[in-house]
């Protein structure tokens, strides 16, 4: 599907950058903490462009073997379901491309006020306050965020022979895996604000 850089006009739902968007609760000093909790540096925004040049020719394929995952376990591909359990193929397939586009954002974005917004908007498309309402679809009211947490480690692991299959030393190739894996685990630290009471998050 994306023999180029996918045209984010091109993706139904996606509005990064959008002005319509919500303000993220958190705030960009709080993101600065979060991001020396993860121990976050400028090596690993320099490592993600790396990132972002060898995993953009390879979008669909990643986004194959993450499917392949989600669909090999019914108790996941319930959450892309109807209540009788039936798949909806154009929501797999929407969120599917914005996946794409996510995996250009996160090696390529800045982290500025537009991504902590878009990262509350994904957070709330997880959560009942959005699930649901952008592809119009009659499915789960939210995703459990436990399983959110775990796909952290199939969403990183899988990555891996990705970045290591465009001829990169080893060293470049643990320096964007390890990039790649502080930012996963940032953003889903992010996408709990939702789910969790404000004082505890
Ligand atoms: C590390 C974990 C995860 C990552 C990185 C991730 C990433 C994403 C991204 C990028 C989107 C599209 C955001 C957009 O609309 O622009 C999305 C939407 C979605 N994800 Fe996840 N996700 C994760 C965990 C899960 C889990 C465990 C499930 C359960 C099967 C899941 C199911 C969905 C569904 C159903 C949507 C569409 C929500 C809607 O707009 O109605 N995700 N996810």
């Amino acid at each position: 599907m994306y023999h180029r850089q996918p045209q984010p006009e091109e993706i139904p739902g996606y509005t990064y950058g959008s002005p319509a968007l919500p303000s993220s609760p958190v705030t960009l000093e709080e993101l600065e903490k979060l991001k020396a909790a993860v121990m976050f540096s400028d090596d690993d925004v320099a490592a993600l462009r790396m990132a972002g040049d060898v995993l953009a020719t390879q979008l669909d394929d990643i986004l194959d073997v993450w499917y392949g995952f989600i669909e090999a376990n019914p108790f996941l591909l319930h959450y892309f379901s109807t209540p009788d359990e039936q798949p909806i193929s154009d929501y797999l397939r929407h969120v599917r491309a914005r996946f794409g586009m996510w995996i250009l954002d996160t090696c390529y974005r800045p982290y500025d006020q537009a991504w902590l917004d878009y990262q509350y908007e994904i957070a709330q498309r997880h959560y009942r306050t959005k699930k649901n309402t952008t592809d119009h679809v009659n499915s789960t009211p939210l995703i459990n965020y436990h399983y959110i947490v775990a796909l952290i480690y199939p969403i990183t692991a899988t990555v891996k022979p990705f970045l290591s299959n465009r001829g990169h030393s080893a060293d470049d190739v643990e320096r964007m895996y390890r990039a790649w894996c502080k930012s996963v685990t940032m953003q889903v630290a992010l996408w709990g604000s939702p789910f969790m009471n404000a004082d505890a998050f």
